[in-house]
């Protein structure tokens, strides 16, 4: 196997000359028909509206080969250490659940036994949550659960969260309402505890390092309000879910810990413990377990070596044919679902926190860009506010957007001759026209240039096992990319050094005056 830069990949020199596709024109219903791809879970890719056409997909499929893209995602799922970095493997796949054709021994364990022992634990605890025989210190069921992490310990668990409730109202699932405290502002803190009875709440206190400043803060305020509000014994209202290395494994802070490992990213970590003990106990475990199921049949999709069959490869091409070719520096992410309100800020992560990188996997600076500016919300609000920009400003902005045919709660009542549902898919489908099309138009105010790319995943309806497809979609896009890039995706160097210059402020900014001058502003 080969690791090299982009710009060493032959047919990447194909693929700057071959002709471009406006999708002005290009835009047609065979099209839209062609460019579609199963991505798993019930869940479509569809890239009709994207800047790409045979010519260049061909040279899409050489640069894959050539850069070995699936031969690399095999080694991973094999455990080579691909965070190069922090010298680890990488297995968040694994945490699924299911068995994969390697084994993967690290740390004198077998690695999938060892997070399938942790999903058994967790089915196991919230089961007991949910049936009221695990209860809080006053010997009462516990209706409440508040996750307290920052990062990977939050965002994804969080957008999760969001996305089913409305699935779990829809299908009269029993639900224990979650919380989430992340920020170190105490503002995040006092609001999350006011609104909670603190008798009636099991906090999950999630932080695989168990080091970090905000949640290890945030946990104490938690501690301090339950002692003040005359909870017994405030040590059974919190649960840890950590590595076993970390100092929170053996507290005596909590009635039990749930395990991960080194292993599992933070912004990969929501189909482990970090996810699965709030998801579990909010919605009950064949929730978590159906998004379970869907992830693993995307990362199973995600091995086909034809880029036309596979949609994480085929997005993650054209995702850096629209970076490093056509030079498009940021890319928005569109879900047309509330539910999914959140899940633009986990992608955030997910992705700039894995590509965002200047230098390759060998600690060599890179001569070409890599991750681009992601950001989103979701329609039809995001219309009402940004869209300005996306249809009419000077820069092309790729957008992804998601969609689905039905709602979640199967409450929609038609209001003046259509549904809300319409109304959303209507809205959906006109945006892509309208920005691949645009408007001729004599007046240079009102005229769109059109030629604005787009691609769609598209399901039935937002189920455990769509989410779960669409959350592995996102992780093995981004790996994808990284390969291409030559980039090590798995570490996160870039966001320690603001820690240290924090740490620094606190202790009174010894010997840095610039330091000094901005904290005294503060
Ligand atoms: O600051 C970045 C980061 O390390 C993320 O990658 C991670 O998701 C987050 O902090 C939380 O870390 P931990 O789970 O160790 O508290």
């Amino acid at each position: 196997m080969e690791f090299k830069n982009l710009d060493q990949a032959q047919s990447l020199k194909a693929l700057y000359a071959d002709q471009k596709v406006s999708v002005k024109q290009a835009l047609t219903v065979q099209r839209i028909n062609d460019y579609s791809v199963d991505a798993a879970g019930g869940l479509t890719y569809n890239y009709a509206a994207m800047p790409v056409d045979d010519k260049i997909l061909d040279d899409l499929q050489k640069l894959s080969d050539e850069q070995q893209l699936i031969e690399k995602y095999k080694a991973l799922l094999k455990g080579e250490v691909m965070n190069t970095g922090e010298k680890r493997l990488v297995l968040h796949q694994l945490t699924r659940g299911q068995v994969l054709p390697d084994r993967v021994v690290a740390d004198g364990e077998d690695k999938g036994d060892f997070y399938r022992s942790q999903l058994e634990r967790i089915k196991d605890f919230s089961e007991q949550v949910r049936s009221g025989k695990a209860l809080a210190s006053d010997g009462k069921p516990f209706d409440t659960v508040c996750q307290i992490g920052i990062g990977g310990s939050d965002l994804g668990p969080r957008a999760l969260y969001l996305a089913l409730r409305g699935y779990a109202s829809g299908k009269g699932i029993p639900q224990l309402q979650a919380h989430f405290i992340s920020n170190v502002d105490p503002d995040d803190a006092a609001e999350v505890i006011d609104s909670l009875d603190l008798n009636r709440t099991l906090f999950i206190l999630v932080s695989k390092s168990g080091t970090t400043l905000e949640t290890l803060t945030n946990q104490t305020l938690v501690m301090d309000a339950m002692k003040k509000a005359g909870v017994k014994d405030p040590a059974m209202h919190m649960v840890a879910v950590t590595s076993k290395t970390s100092p929170l494994a053996k507290s005596k802070e909590v009635r039990e810990a749930f395990f991960f490992d080194d292993y599992i990213g933070g912004r990969y970590s929501s189909t482990c413990p970090v996810g699965g003990v709030v998801l579990s106990c909010a919605f009950g475990f064949d929730v978590f377990e159906k998004l379970l199921k869907g992830a693993h049949e995307a990362d199973v999709a995600a091995l086909e070596a034809d880029i036309r069959k596979n949609a994480a490869l085929l997005d993650a091409l054209i995702g850096v044919y629209n970076r490093n070719v056509l030079g498009y520096p940021s890319t928005a992410i569109l879900p047309y679902s509330q539910a999914l309100s959140r899940f633009p800020a986990h992608l955030q992560q997910l992705d700039m926190e894995s590509n965002g990188k200047h230098v390759n996997r060998y600690g060599e600076k890179v001569d070409y860009h890599t991750g681009a500016l992601v950001f989103g919300e979701p329609g039809t609000n995001g219309q009402h506010s940004f869209y300005q920009l996306l249809h009419q400003g000077t820069d092309i902005i790729p957008l992804q957007f998601i969609g689905f045919k039905e709602n979640q709660r199967g409450k929609d009542e038609e209001v003046k001759g259509s549904t809300s549902q319409e109304k959303l898919d209507a809205n959906l489908a006109a945006q892509i026209v309208a920005f691949a099309r645009g408007k001729d138009d004599e007046n240079p105010n009102k005229e769109f240039d059109g030629g604005r790319v787009s691609s769609l995943l598209v399901a039935r309806q937002l189920t455990p096992e769509a989410l779960g497809a669409l959350l592995s979609h996102y992780e093995n896009k981004v790996m994808f990319q990284g390969f291409l890039w030559n980039l090590n995706s798995f570490d996160q160097e870039g966001v320690q050094l603001g820690k240290t210059l924090a740490k620094q402020v606190l202790a009174g900014c010894p010997g840095d005056p610039v330091l000094k001058a901005y904290s005294d502003l503060l």
